[in-house]
């Protein structure tokens, strides 16, 4: 049977641009998926440091504009790792100093709502075939709302192909006014409940979740939590009925092989759970970085991007408990000057004993998790959440909101502490049962190992996202064929 062809469509990628988790996801899964014999080819907005990035670019047809939306050009390029990534190239839209979705000075581009339905568009483009490349996709997978218009303007055009759309964090959904639907070529028709209007908006991530064939979240848990009304954001209605339907499930990330203790170039020092010396001496470099006073007592890191999702406001309020106990806290993080102030407030108070860092750096990233005893991750809701599982390889046991990606990736008193009460006292209790058990050689070690043996690779996720692909276009998978059995395989380990 031929392979099947998956066109995934995304705003990030690890190592071109990124801006959070969908750039890792996107760098991980493909590679994953193609592995599994699965033909999967990326398209991405063509942003001036991708362009500049990619040695080499096939330029290949003009793509149509519609109503406001500029034609643009379609690329080719081959990544490293062997995927092919189509890049979708507009100069006025997507040749920018910034992020993906910012300016340099951190507020969202105006003209998002037309870059990304540029992106959609080209998308639908060549899934029905008019993009003048010799591969058309049996699905198409967009992720989140920059995406949400891919399965909209496909069902539009009468492309009938399956589409899944992927939802790693709901709270973002590009809604924008709505006169904007003419610029963006949506039906009147579909100006509807039923269809792209969300409180009298136009609803990018609205769109997705009505006209994609399936809807995905990043874990099971946030899949559930969506569908109700404290974490839908105004979309648990349609994502009630979805589920309801057997369209919406949860399927958990991975990491990349990237994060070994034993091999991270980014790592001072490296260890494994047999010896963990060089862990000893990355918190060191981590103390010695800070500032902070040379300790023998629970190091608690925190690596993440400082909005109010995250939950940080609670750490500032348990710092003076933590640091009261013999503990030091190291964070890296950018983002809300506002948390960003807390943070340093509190940093003040305990000079010695709490660093801050803000800025967007790897390298200090791998070695504060690597260096750390426990992870703070007091996250309000957490659709799935990376760095709990980067902690967990690097032996840095995550203390964690018992809330979507968290709950479902750290066994609680196992691999790591999980809280169900969000609140400071909540935090400092499984804080009590992290600092009992640094206080317990015996029973840190074991956590440590559990921690360090987990398996958070790529191959699980691909396997499912096979198995959704496989139920959309009605193509059982072949039994015994390798693949299956490579995953079987993988899973009894
Ligand atoms: P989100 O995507 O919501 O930010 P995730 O946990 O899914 O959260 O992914 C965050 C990723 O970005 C992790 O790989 C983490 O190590 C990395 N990261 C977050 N903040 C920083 C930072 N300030 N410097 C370096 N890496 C960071
Ligand atoms: C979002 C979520 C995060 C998730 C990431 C990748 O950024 O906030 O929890 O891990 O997407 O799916």
């Amino acid at each position: 049977m031929s392979a099947i062809k998956v066109l995934f469509v995304t705003t990030e990628i690890a190592g071109l641009a990124k801006a959070g988790g969908l750039g890792e996801v996107s760098a991980g899964l493909p590679p994953a998926l193609r592995q599994r014999g699965i033909d999967v080819r990326l398209l991405m907005p063509g942003y001036r440091a991708v362009l500049a990035r990619l040695p080499s670019i096939d330029w290949g047809e003009d793509l149509p504009g519609r109503a406001a939306i500029p034609a643009g050009r379609l690329g080719t390029a081959l990544l490293p790792d062997g995927s092919v990534l189509h890049l979708v190239a507009q100069p006025a839209l997507f040749e920018r100093a910034g992020t993906p979705y910012c300016t340099p000075e951190g507020r969202d581009w105006a003209d998002n709502h037309l870059r990304f339905a540029r992106l959609s568009l080209a998308a639908a483009d060549i899934a029905a075939g008019r993009a003048g490349l010799d591969w058309v996709p049996d699905i198409v997978h967009a992720n989140d709302w920059p995406g949400g218009l891919t399965p909209a303007y496909m069902r539009w055009d009468g492309t009938s192909m399956p589409t899944v759309l992927t939802i790693h964090n709901i709270a973002y959904q590009g809604n924008f006014d709505a006169g904007q639907r003419h610029l963006l070529g949506i039906p009147d028709a579909a100006f509807d409940v039923n269809g792209v209007e969300f409180h009298g908006q136009v609803s990018f991530l609205k769109a997705g979740g009505f006209y994609a064939s399936h809807v995905t979240a990043v874990s099971p848990t946030y899949a559930r939590e969506i569908t109700t009304e404290p974490l839908g954001a105004g979309l648990h209605g349609l994502m009630g009925g979805r589920a309801a339907s057997g369209e919406l499930s949860g399927i958990v990330n991975g990491i990349d092989d990237s994060w070994d203790p034993g091999s991270d170039p980014h790592l001072p020092h490296h260890f494994d759970p047999d010896d963990l010396h060089g862990k000893h001496a990355n918190a060191d470099v981590v103390r010695t970085g800070l500032c902070l006073r040379p300790s023998d007592g629970p190091l608690f890191g925190i690596v993440s991007r400082l909005v109010h999702q995250k939950g940080l406001d609670l750490v500032a309020e348990a710092a003076n408990d933590i640091v009261d106990q013999g503990g030091q806290i190291a964070i890296l993080g950018l983002g809300d000057p506002e948390i960003e102030h807390m943070l340093s407030r509190a940093s003040r108070r305990h000079r010695d004993d709490i660093g801050v860092l803000i800025g967007f750096n790897e390298p200090m990233a791998r070695r504060i998790v690597a260096g750390s005893d426990f992870t703070l991750m007091p996250s309000r809701f957490e659709p799935c959440g990376l760095t709990q599982m980067q902690a967990q390889r690097y032996g840095a046991l995550p203390i964690a909101h018992a809330t979507g990606g968290l709950a479902d990736t750290i066994a609680d008193g196992t691999t790591g502490f999980l809280f169900s009460t969000l609140s400071p006292d909540g935090l400092m209790a499984a804080c009590h049962r992290a600092f009992d058990a640094f206080g317990d050689a015996a029973r840190l070690e074991e956590m440590r190992r559990a921690a360090m043996a987990r398996s958070f690779g790529w191959a699980a996720a691909a396997a499912e996202y096979e198995a959704l692909y496989r139920r959309l276009l009605g193509r059982p998978a072949v039994l015994g064929s390798a693949p299956a059995r490579a995953v079987v395989m993988e899973e009894a380990a």
